[in-house]
């Protein structure tokens, strides 16, 4: 999701405050810094040359792929996914329908072997978050938004949250598989624990859970990540703008409340208050601190209870990059995705024993939360303890609890790096280097432009690579201090756009990504102004090099249907299969097509969809 990501969200004073004189770039200065980017130079590279030619830069109703190549819907939303589902009627669709179907807006796509702890390719599950759902969007095409409704509102409730599927590979075509005992619907309304520093805490306690250890729900999912010990970890984004009104006059809560944007007046809310009163601030003023965490979910596992992870803090969850470090630390990668937002890293106190399996899952409940500040020459990563630095209570800070419920405000005070909206972040699997991409951020102005955020206006997004110290058994992922680069610069060579050569394809909007088992690099955009007709850039999957002589010369491989974004790339071990998202097919288009993707029949809407892309012949998807 785009729009709900507070694209004006500036705040002026603090954030120049925030960024260091040294790090201040005006005007020519900034200009010279970004002609001069990518920095890094391009190093030999062992993965196989990209397979394919570059697919044209439109935008069409249907989605297509790269020449050579198969792309398949495997799942929409409605397809049933549980026993009992009635066919998929989008006019006449219920709250209890939808809770036996896969879920609406697709977003991150885990894929998990089975049997597990297997290397299996074609044969899995799939484990899929839906970050929102609008009943005007799941109505007929052209249709009028309707009054919300308490049924509307249980719809809606119920389309989000989450959905396992297994999925089996059969004569080269990716299948559901019906009524499987692994399929799973989590939503808006099952029951979830909270573990960590901040379980039990007052902040959560609501009239619902007066202990603050219990939670109904998971809300704006979107991207997310996948553990050693086989679990996802699904990433609570968006979830202010579920909220309504206003907490009572003054409540403890009210400052911290306004800054979340959970309450003031630039937010378009969802009406889901006016029927279901936690989502009313007036009447439950701490129900909002129990989202904007990080969920982990076995999907092997029907009946295990998800967790909110709270030492991995709360704010607007994007990216879930799981690493086990050379030490056996777990380290967690995590972008806050907001205009100003920060990257954030979790380090765990106690080591990854594989003997364990899902008990790993306690790691994520020790350790430190660090928030990163970039500069010119270096990566130093701050850690955000109470008690450390300005983490005290003069500034509003009473224990660890308010450093991680409030971690974004924590991360602004001890000097962290505001970027230009971090979403997805992963690390290489063949150098171990991590790389963030940067979506967009048109608040930027040039007093503001530092070195890892070079370009004022920066309506297209960039790509960064973190360097970790080596060490004796790998890279230090825990390290005080990382190298950093410019990977590209997004957008038309006319908007500042840099690549690694005058011949790739341009791209806007760096949203999701991942690496395929040669450390190539599949980069999912965003680009919400091709709707708006300001861009021309379509959205889709573009796969590059993150190494070598052919380093980011991006090439586009896939093109979603017009309105969509592309999201959730997921490769299966063999990386004989690319999994991908299409989110909102036909959302923004005006007038609506009669016809939507994939269904293409008259009165369907436009169905977001799991996509499965493979290489006619077989082989590796991009060759090699
Ligand atoms: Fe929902 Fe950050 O994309
Ligand atoms: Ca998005
Ligand atoms: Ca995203
Ligand atoms: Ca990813």
């Amino acid at each position: 999701m785009d729009r709900d990501c507070s694209e004006h969200d500036l705040a002026p004073a603090p954030i120049r405050a925030l960024v260091t004189r040294r790090l201040l770039l005006q005007g020519a200065a900034a200009a010279t810094l970004a002609s001069a980017l990518p920095v890094r130079a391009a190093t030999s590279t062992a993965a196989a040359p990209l397979d394919f030619k570059s697919i044209p830069l439109d935008v069409t109703p249907d989605h297509h792929v790269a020449e050579g190549y198969d792309a398949r819907v495997v799942v929409r939303w409605g397809d049933a996914i549980k026993s009992g589902a009635p066919a998929f009627n989008a006019a006449q669709l219920t709250a209890a329908d939808q809770d036996s179907m896969f879920g609406f807006n697709n977003d991150f796509v885990g894929y998990f072997p089975l049997p597990k702890g297997s290397k299996t390719s074609d044969h899995g599950l799939l484990f899929v978050n839906h970050e929102y759902a609008a009943a005007g969007e799941m109505a007929s095409p052209g249709s009028a938004k309707p009054e919300p409704t308490a049924a509307l509102v249980a719809l809606e409730q119920a389309a989000i949250g989450a959905s396992v599927v297994e999925v089996v590979r059969k004569d080269g075509a990716w299948q559901l598989v019906e009524n499987s005992t692994y399929a799973r619907r989590l939503t808006s309304t099952t029951p979830m624990s909270f573990a960590g520093p901040v379980a039990g805490h007052s902040r959560l306690h609501t009239s619902a859970d007066p202990d603050g250890r219990r939670v109904l729900g998971t809300l704006a999912n979107c991207a997310g990540g996948k553990t050693p010990w086989g679990t996802a970890l699904s990433a609570e984004e968006n979830f202010h703008v579920y909220f309504s009104g206003d907490a009572p006059a003054g409540h403890p809560e009210s400052e911290r409340l306004f800054l979340a944007q959970v309450t003031g007046g630039k937010v378009d809310r969802m009406s889901w208050g006016k029927f279901d009163k936690r989502f009313d601030v007036s009447q439950e003023p701490t129900e909002a601190n129990r989202f904007g965490w990080m969920v982990e979910v076995d999907p092997y596992d029907p009946k295990a209870e998800p967790v909110k992870r709270t030492a991995l803090g709360r704010f607007r969850h994007e990216a879930a990059s799981v690493v086990i470090n050379h030490d056996r630390r777990i380290v967690v990668y995590l972008g806050e995705d907001r205009v100003w937002g920060f990257v954030f890293r979790f380090v765990s106190e106690g080591r990854y024993d594989a003997s364990k399996g899902v008990a790993n899952g306690k790691l994520l409940d020790r350790g430190t939360l660090y928030v990163a500040r970039f500069e010119e020459h270096k990566l130093v990563w701050i850690p955000l303890v109470h008690g450390r630095g300005r983490l005290t209570a003069e500034n509003g800070f009473h224990s660890q609890a308010d450093v991680l419920i409030d971690a974004r405000e924590a991360a602004k005070i001890v000097g962290g790096t505001p970027m230009d909206r971090p979403e997805d972040i992963e690390a290489s699997p063949v150098t171990g280097h991590v790389f963030v991409n940067l979506t967009r951020n048109n608040d930027r102005r040039d007093v503001h432009v530092d070195f890892a955020n070079p370009r004022a206006d920066n309506e297209d997004g960039h790509v960064l690579e973190l360097t970790p110290p080596k060490r004796t058994g790998g890279l230090d992922h825990a390290a005080d201090e990382f190298k950093w680069s410019v990977f590209l610069i997004a957008g038309t060579r006319e908007d500042g756009g840099q690549y690694g050569s005058p011949e790739a394809a341009v791209l806007s909007g760096p949203d999701n990504f991942a690496f395929d088992p040669q450390g190539r690099l599949w980069i999912a955009t965003d680009n919400r102004r091709w709707s708006q007709h300001l861009n021309p850039i379509p959205n889709g999957l573009y796969g590059c090099q993150a190494e070598g002589p052919d380093r980011a010369v991006t090439r586009f491989f896939y093109n979603v249907p017009a309105g969509a974004e592309m999201c959730g790339p997921e490769f299966t071990p063999d990386g004989q299969t690319l999994f991908v998202a299409v989110q909102h097919p036909s959302e923004d288009l005006d007038p609506k097509p009669a016809k939507s993707w994939p269904d293409f029949i008259e009165g369907v809407p436009g169905r977001p969809s799991i996509v499965a892309i493979t290489r006619k012949g077989g082989g590796m998807v991009g060759g090699g």
